[in-house]
């Protein structure tokens, strides 16, 4: 076991390369079962997660070739049978096992999903989908069987807006006999990267990106090569470190658009931005002004930069509030942001963030992805060393981070864990 130390209090300086979005490739790979033969993607993010659905895809009779960022998948010797639970669990996005398998073999067995504790983060949605597609679906020791004669397009309304209901639904009704309508889609960029490898292997999608998503089933999807978007929530998190530490950072790899709510929201504080056509620079002012932020689905602010952006409200004058309308219990940075010095309060569903303060250095642990990565900027910035532990949320989705951070001038660095270290952190 590992743990990342910063010593706090250099500038950020220099560029950036933004790797392969995390939550498009963790459904391209699933998608790639819908094939009869080669799909090959391009730009995948060098994170776990991408490697565990990798082997998931292996486990059901696929090959897999690496050939650095490039994954060759061979789907055509795939068979649906249940997935190795320990697998499953190790990140979210396993359940598009379930929309993909649904849509090829008419059949999927598979452990309910893991990924980040977030507070409640129910699939009725994605179930819905299916069921209304003609799928029978129960629940039988601790996994989901689904089963279809044959799946069939239908009207499906989303109850609530989700990324990942509206993916799986895509995945499943590709193939579907007929005409499939999904109201209330997700609109996020990763929807429409999915929508884009599925039409390049024969789809009919029309729609993605919108609220409403139209699919005319097709027989058969054939290979196809992929590039992958850019990670905009990487991107959106080394923005904010500029904007924290920063002096001038050029951010390299990204699509402006997909960050136009952040962006819009670092000009309230006063945050130089210059955009260009795939870069940002980023220059902070002498003194950044607090602003309030609500999380909304796309194109609203993103719940996943929410913690990150916790972090830089610290540095900001005056006293700044957060809102997380999406995932309210998305909260367990704030007891350790708080060890290493800042002021937050928190009312009802309200963050109260109160700056600027001088962070000092902690020992600090991620509970979760995102509350890695607001780890890691508050140690960017702390008087000190700030340990960080919980790395095995953070390689989860964010490659390469010590390289990245140490290139912009960081003193960041990754440690073997004593022992008594990690005897301490299980006990706590
Ligand atoms: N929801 C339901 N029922 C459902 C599905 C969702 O009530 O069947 C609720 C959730 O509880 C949540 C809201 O709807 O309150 C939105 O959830 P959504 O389904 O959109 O989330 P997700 O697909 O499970 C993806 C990302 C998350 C990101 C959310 C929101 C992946 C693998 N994960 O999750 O990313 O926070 O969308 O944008 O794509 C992260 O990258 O750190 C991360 C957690």
């Amino acid at each position: 076991m590992q743990k990342i130390l910063i010593e706090g209090g250099r500038s950020l300086k220099g560029q950036v390369r933004i790797g392969g979005a995390k939550n498009s490739a963790v459904a391209l790979l699933p998608a790639a079962i819908l094939a009869d033969s080669d799909v090959v993607i391009e730009g995948l993010p060098n994170i776990s997660d991408v490697y565990t659905l990798g082997t998931l895809l292996e486990e059901i009779g696929g090959t897999v070739e690496w050939e650095g960022q490039t994954a060759h998948i061979d789907p055509s010797e795939m068979v649906s049978m249940p997935l190795p639970n320990g697998l499953v669990k190790k990140l979210r996005a396993s359940y598009y096992f379930m929309g993909a398998m649904l849509g090829k073999f008419n059949k999927a067995v598979i452990g309910l999903p893991g990924g980040c504790h977030l507070g409640p983060r129910p699939i009725d949605q994605h179930i819905k989908g299916f069921e209304a597609l003609g799928a029978k679906v129960t629940n039988e020791h601790g996994a989901v069987y689904l089963r279809a004669d044959e799946l069939k397009g239908a009207r499906i309304y989303l109850d609530v807006v989700s990324v990942g209901a509206t993916i799986n639904i895509m995945l499943a009704a590709v193939k579907a006999k007929g005409q499939t309508v999904i109201e209330n889609a997700a609109k996020e960029p990763e929807i429409i990267d999915v929508a884009t490898l599925l039409t390049s292997m024969g789809a009919n999608i029309k729609g993605a990106g919108t609220d409403v998503i139209r699919i005319e089933g097709v027989e058969k999807l054939k290979g196809c090569r992929h590039t992958i978007i850019p990670d905009r929530i990487e991107a959106g998190t080394y923005i904010i470190a500029a904007a924290a530490a920063g002096e001038d950072v050029i951010i390299d790899n990204v699509i402006p658009q997909h960050l136009e709510s952040l962006l819009a929201k670092l000009r309230e504080m006063g945050v130089s931005i210059e955009v260009g056509d795939e870069q940002l620079r980023i220059k902070p002012p002498e003194q950044m002004k607090s602003v309030d932020v609500k999380t909304l689905v796309y194109p609203g602010f993103p719940t996943d930069l929410q913690q990150p952006f916790t972090t830089l409200l610290t540095q900001a004058s005056n006293t700044g509030v957060i809102i997380d309308t999406i995932y309210a219990a998305r909260l367990k940075h704030i007891d350790e942001l708080r060890r290493m010095n800042a002021i937050i309060k928190v009312e009802g569903g309200s963050v109260i963030v109160s700056g600027p303060v001088q962070l000092e250095g902690a020992r600090v642990s991620a509970s979760d992805l995102r509350a890695g990565a607001a780890l890691v900027i508050a140690g960017l910035m702390a008087d000190g060393i700030t340990e960080v532990t919980g790395l095995e949320h953070i390689d989860r989705g964010y490659e390469k981070l010590i390289e990245k951070m140490s290139a912009l001038g960081a003193k960041i660095w990754r440690e073997d864990m004593t022992d008594q270290e990690i005897s301490q952190l299980q006990n706590s």
